[in-house]
């Protein structure tokens, strides 16, 4: 099963891949937890990412591709994976197409995940991100039961650099013009689910889950 979650910065894309990859026991493939990973062992690439990620601009597509292309070869994605984050331009959608056909899978289902730009702001100032096993929370929305603790792994949780208010308007533009046109690009193709993004946590899934079983 190939799975892919497509939505504005703040949608839920992440807390909704995560829920459904432990449930389908397929990993979950998220870009931007790869280029946070890279910048906090201070790697060449997480150098070069890190340029891009704190202006809220897209990492270049030469880069990206590169580095999913290499993740879905390995042996964990041999029974499908949950993308989250990737593809976000066209040209990665390409590159995503022809990667597919070249391990002999297809998509399955593309959830795009709609929430208003109110909500997105109210979502990314409240978030908190575990540094060690990336796990989301939100100060109100979703807390952890222990301040500051992930509840999964004890992790410290701390405020992605990214999502300060002004970056997050610009990520919000970049979504608008580089990503948005994909909702077209996979209605066209027939795979495309609109998802309600504003409902509970809970309630996302059970929708998502709804299509998944049918
Ligand atoms: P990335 O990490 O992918 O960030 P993003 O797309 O901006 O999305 P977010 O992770 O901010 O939001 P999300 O939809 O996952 O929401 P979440 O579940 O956390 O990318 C970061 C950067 O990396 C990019 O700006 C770019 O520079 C670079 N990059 C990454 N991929 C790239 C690519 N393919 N090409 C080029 N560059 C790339 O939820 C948000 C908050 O809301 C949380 O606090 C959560 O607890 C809460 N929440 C979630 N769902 C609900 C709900 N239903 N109700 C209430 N609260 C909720
Ligand atoms: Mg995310
Ligand atoms: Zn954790």
């Amino acid at each position: 099963m190939v799975i892919l979650f497509l939505g504005a910065p703040g949608a839920g894309k992440g807390t909704q891949a995560s829920v459904i990859s432990k449930k389908l026991g397929i990993p979950h493939i998220s870009t931007g937890d790869i280029f946070r990973e890279a910048v906090s062992q201070g790697t060449e690439l997480g150098k070069k990412a890190k340029e891009y990620m704190d202006r809220g601009e897209l990492v270049p597509d030469e880069i990206v591709i590169g580095i999913v292309k290499e993740r879905l070869s390995k042996d964990d994605c041999r029974n499908g994976f949950v993308l989250d984050g990737f593809p976000r331009t066209v040209a990665q959608a390409e590159a995503l197409d022809s990667a597919l056909s070249e391990l002999g899978k297809n998509l399955d289902f593309v959830f795009n995940v709609e929430v208003s730009e109110d909500e997105i702001v109210r979502r990314l100032t409240g978030r908190r991100t575990c540094k060690q096993c990336n796990a989301v929370y939100h100060i109100e929305f979703n807390p952890s039961k222990v301040e500051a603790v992930c509840d999964v792994c004890g992790g410290e949780l701390y405020q992605r650099d990214d999502d300060r208010e002004e970056t997050v308007r610009n990520r919000i533009k970049v979504y608008n013009e580089k990503t948005a046109p994909l909702i077209d690009y996979y209605q066209r193709k027939g795979i495309l689910i609109d998802i309600n993004g504003e409902l509970p946590v809970e309630k996302v899934t059970e929708e998502i889950l709804k299509y998944l079983s049918k």
